[in-house]
């Protein structure tokens, strides 16, 4: 988590460094800070707890136009709590560098203590004020340049950083380096930005270069970008275009980011789609399966990794490549499976799903599998990051940014990879006749349409539903096959940013346990689309309604029987049971967000959250 940006050019340093926080601060915004440095060498560092919105006011009486490089820095805390001291940049004891940081430096209290026998003292309990000092420390005993020192000081770190420092008598400079934490350089005329991701630099180029691990980028004001390794060897300057454009990063007319992702849908699900699904939905054929056939068809297990929402998707995903492929899944906390002693074969195909594409825990887990001979195939939304380039083959969702930091867009974008993965991979191994597949793929082209439609016909429904609701202080999301993932799903997305307690559960296990919770002030959440398990779950709201509990049902438009029981009734349009989750997931998104709207909670940025979370 944490962003980092940094600029050195003839604009209004300030102004670009702010615009680039507000960017990034789904990264983290417990507090953010900025390094501006003047053509006189004069170093400021200004910071304050909280958003970004509080820097600026911080800054407002503040000499802030005469820097002419700079670098900034939103948190999500580590090491220390937020607040002003622990805000970065942080700066050298002697006041010559400052410094910002995303990861989290491992050994970074043994590298204190050796620090503070040298006599350095520390103004904050952050991990990151040590690399500083490190940096400074080894500069002035070694009486090297700021690019020697940073090289030395991270061959000492264990850990993850992606960094931007300043020297107070170099305003010509910037260097940046990362490992394990995602950095972007961005080339424009005559000027340099950095960011944690291409957000803060379209709008100045789309030209960027994404730094790999341990590569250290030296921005000079009017020379071309330099890359060194730690061993201070030249690395190779790959440039790529940006294919990302600003609109896509505002919120066209809704209130919150969340809400226009929701919206949006209907299009980012055509976009999931587009050239993957042809023919009138005859062909369904992802490249990455088409040009790796060889491990496709070998493969004896699938083991998906993932985290949070992404892991929601996986369980779904399996659910897919059991039905469709008759292949074994495994689905794995991406956490868990790190640490645990995973059993990998070289038959074993692991899908690692992430929409940031950074995500630390999911990350490892791929190096772990690799390592173990597995091929690795990756579903990313963000492209150009991390695991898209750490695995062997993959898949983009091209759902476009998703700012809201609860997932809505990628989440069904996910699922429809999944899907269309699933029928790329029954096709190449027979599984399904063509026919089938045919079935599915056009029932595909109509899913964007249906979301449309639902989105129109129960968003002023749940709106004032949710009025009824939003003082309940538990929830119950109840589901059966495809639709259990969904449920969890549900209850996340509520609880993320409603701050209200709700459990996700299989509605058949509700009766070893959770049914103890029902009465008139617990609610449940139930998804029964009209599938194989209809008549199973229509026990289970019995059995909600026998114990007092009100019920707020999913499903498939024309249903009599559970309307008759429940308290409040979604409809949803019919559509094969495979491609369910999608449509009954759109409801689940509605009820979280008015929930939360009604409770006055900040949807975009629930506290405690951030978007990407690159430590552990
Ligand atoms: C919930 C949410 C998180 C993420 C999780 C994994 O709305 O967004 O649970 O799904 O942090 O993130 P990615 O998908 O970026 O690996």
């Amino acid at each position: 988590m944490c962003g980092i940006v940094g600029y050195i050019g003839s604009g209004n340093v300030y102004d670009v460094l702010i615009k680039g926080l507000h960017r990034l601060e789904y990264r983290g915004y417990d507090s953010a800070g900025i390094a501006l440095v003047d053509d006189k060498g004069k170093l400021s560092v200004f910071k304050a707890k909280g958003k970004v919105a509080n820097l600026e006011s911080y800054c407002e009486d503040k000499n802030t136009d005469s820097a002419v490089v700079g670098i900034a820095h939103t948190r999500w805390a580590t090491h220390g709590e937020p607040s002003d001291h622990n805000a970065h940049p942080h700066y050298s004891e002697d006041g010559n560098l400052a410094l910002v940081h995303n990861g989290t430096i491992e050994n970074y209290q043994i590298l204190k203590d050796a620090l503070i026998q040298q006599g350095c003292t520390f103004q904050s309990e952050t991990d990151t004020e040590v690399l500083v000092q490190l940096i400074e420390y080894i500069k002035v005993h070694n009486n090297c340049s700021l690019l020697d020192a940073v090289r030395e000081a991270l061959k000492e770190v264990v850990g993850a950083y992606a960094i931007a420092v300043v020297e107070k008598d170099k305003p010509d400079t910037i260097i940046a380096a990362r490992k394990s934490s995602p950095l972007v350089i961005g080339i424009g005329d005559g000027e340099f930005l950095l960011a944690s991701d291409a957000t803060p630099i379209v709008e100045y180029t789309k030209d960027v270069v994404y730094l790999k691990d341990e590569e250290i980028a030296i921005l000079q004001r009017g020379k071309p970008l330099q890359l060194v390794t730690l061993e201070n060897e030249k690395a190779k300057i790959d440039v790529k275009t940006l294919q990302l454009s600003i609109s896509q990063l505002e919120k066209g007319g809704y209130p919150h980011f969340m809400l226009k992702e929701i919206f949006e849908q209907p299009k980012t699900l055509l976009d999931c789609i587009r050239g993957r699904v042809v023919d009138g939905g005859k062909q369904v054929m992802l490249n990455g399966v088409l040009d790796n056939k060889e491990q496709f068809l070998k493969a004896r297990r699938f083991v998906i990794v993932a985290c949070g929402t992404s892991w929601h998707a996986a369980l779904i995903g399996k659910y897919l490549l059991q039905d469709m492929c008759h292949i074994p899944v495994a689905v794995e906390y991406a956490s868990e499976f790190r640490y645990s002693k995973p059993v990998i074969y070289d038959t074993d195909i692991v899908i690692a799903i992430s929409q940031s594409g950074e995500t630390a825990d999911t990350l490892a887990a791929i190096k772990i599998a690799k390592g173990m001979g597995a091929f690795v195939y990756g579903v990313s939304n963000v492209v150009g990051s991390s695991i898209p380039r750490e695995t062997d083959s993959g898949t983009y969702i091209h759902v476009g940014p998703e700012i809201g930091v609860a997932s809505t867009k990628a989440f069904t974008g996910q699922v429809m990879v999944l899907t269309m993965l699933a029928l790329s991979i029954a096709q190449l191994r027979g599984t399904m006749t063509p026919h089938q597949i045919e079935e599915i793929g056009k029932e595909i082209l109509t899913i964007p349409d249906k979301v449309e439609g639902i989105l129109k016909s129960l968003n002023e429904k749940v709106k004032q539903m949710s009025l009824i609701y939003t003082y309940a202080r538990n929830f119950l999301y109840l589901g059966r096959g495809y639709s259990y993932p969904v449920a969890l799903e549900g209850a996340l997305k509520l609880k993320e940013i409603s701050y209200v307690h709700a459990e996700g559960y299989p509605a058949a296990e509700m009766k070893h346990g959770p049914i103890a919770l029902i009465d008139e002030e617990m609610p449940s959440v139930i998804i029964a689309p009209k599938d194989h398990l209809y008549d199973k779950i229509v026990n289970n709201v019995q059995q909600v309604k026998a114990r007092g509990g009100s019920i707020i049902a999913v499903v498939t438009e024309g249903d009599d029987l559970i309307s008759e029981i429940a308290d409040h009734v979604l409809e949803v349009p019919k559509v094969s049971e495979c491609l369910s989750p999608i449509i009954t997931s759109i409801p689940l998104q509605l009820i979280s967000y008015y929930i939360a709207i009604n409770k006055g909670k900040n949807v975009d940025m629930p506290r405690n959250l951030a978007k990407s979370v690159t430590v552990e």
